[in-house]
């Protein structure tokens, strides 16, 4: 009898050592080791053995068992390490790799980015950000900015008026501003001086080509203290011009007309494509059209008209004086980002405005 113990227990540790997976060790454990094995059966069954042949035989077959329990035990820690290394590596995760790129949820319009873009210059330089309404008074967009009586800017033609038959001549009467400019007047009202305050907001006009949209953006600036000169007004769009369009432009000052400034200036700002009109291959500059200069904006010195409308807020023509601007911010971003036609900024075309920010 010891001999067939001898012989299973050989048997059994091949098999075990033979057992390429878990699994399969599970299946040898079953046949040499369960419950209707040999080798359990005949511990089992020891004592219907003769009793010359029980204690030899409790004890060899005793041994095995033990044995093969070991045998298995060992043999099981080795497979599940394996096993345990091969999912690993099947698993693995290389926390290195770029991730899936983020849902693309959108950007700022260029005419948001390009005004906050303002905003922050202007900021930097002193200035605070006001805001006003976007539908005003003939007082405030016309009026109190010094506009004659005759500006044809005041004909239903050039402005919409929000009534059906408006009284063009009733300081009441509601449009939709034409300009930032009246903003100028409602920041004095709030604000005793000095002031320096940029507005920047939506307008109207009734225009529409390539260059002109109905509704469409400016940015007004105005500074006023007791000292404000044009050589103050030159510096700060100086600045402006060389944060938006580069270090080394240059500004120049044309003589024009306003309502509410005197002196008046046109702005330009020296052409950023081009030196003096020319392109590095000699050709004619398609930005300036050849002229080395670029119009931004217009400007000039506060009537002291405009002051006096605001006399009791503070503004004593005689003891304050300042200068305002007024820029289109749609011509801003169109010379900056090469955009040809203003009317593109509101055709909606993903196309275009996925190519900003
Ligand atoms: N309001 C003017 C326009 O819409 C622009 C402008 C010119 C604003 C001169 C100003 C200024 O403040 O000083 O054409």
């Amino acid at each position: 009898m010891t001999e067939r113990i001898a012989d299973i227990r050989t048997e059994a540790e091949q098999a075990i050592a033979a057992a390429g997976d878990t699994e399969a060790l599970e299946n040898v454990r079953i046949q040499y080791l369960g419950r209707k094995a040999e080798l359990p059966n005949l511990l089992r069954n020891v004592a219907e053995l003769p009793p010359e042949e029980r204690a030899a035989t409790g004890k060899a077959a005793n041994e095995a068992r033990k044995a093969l329990e070991q045998a298995i035990e060992q043999r099981t820690r080795q497979l599940a390490a394996v096993e345990l290394d091969q999912r690993l590596e099947r698993d693995r995760v290389d926390v290195t790799l770029p991730g899936d790129p983020p849902a693309q949820i959108g950007r700022l319009h260029l005419i948001t980015q390009t005004q906050r873009e303002l905003e922050d210059v202007f900021i930097g330089l002193g200035f605070n950000v006001a805001e006003g309404p976007e539908v005003e008074t003939v007082y405030y967009n016309f009026d109190a900015l010094n506009f004659d009586s005759t500006h044809p800017s005041r004909l239903l033609s050039d402005t919409f008026y929000v009534q059906p038959t408006p009284d063009i001549f009733d300081p009441n009467a509601l449009l939709l501003r034409v300009h930032t400019s009246p903003v100028q007047i409602r920041a004095m009202e709030a604000h005793p001086p000095p002031l320096y305050v940029v507005m920047p907001g939506r307008t109207y006009r009734p225009d529409n080509d390539a260059t002109h949209t109905p509704q469409f953006h400016q940015l007004e600036g105005l500074a006023v203290d007791t000292d404000i000169t044009l050589g103050d007004l030159q510096g700060t769009l100086l600045a402006f011009a060389r944060a938006i369009f580069g270090e080394e432009r240059e500004v120049r000052m044309r003589p024009h007309f306003f309502p509410f400034t005197e002196p008046s200036v046109e702005v330009d700002v020296s052409c950023f494509n081009c030196t003096g009109g020319l392109t590095a291959d000699g050709l004619r500059c398609a930005i300036c059209k050849g002229e080395g200069w670029i119009e931004i904006l217009g400007a000039g010195m506060v009537d002291p008209n405009v002051f006096e409308s605001v006399r009791e807020h503070g503004y004593d023509p005689e003891r304050v004086q300042g200068f305002a601007f007024g820029m289109g911010i749609e011509r801003i971003a169109m010379l900056k980002h090469g955009v040809p036609d203003l009317r593109m900024f509101y055709d909606n075309d993903v196309r275009l405005l996925e190519q900003f920010g």
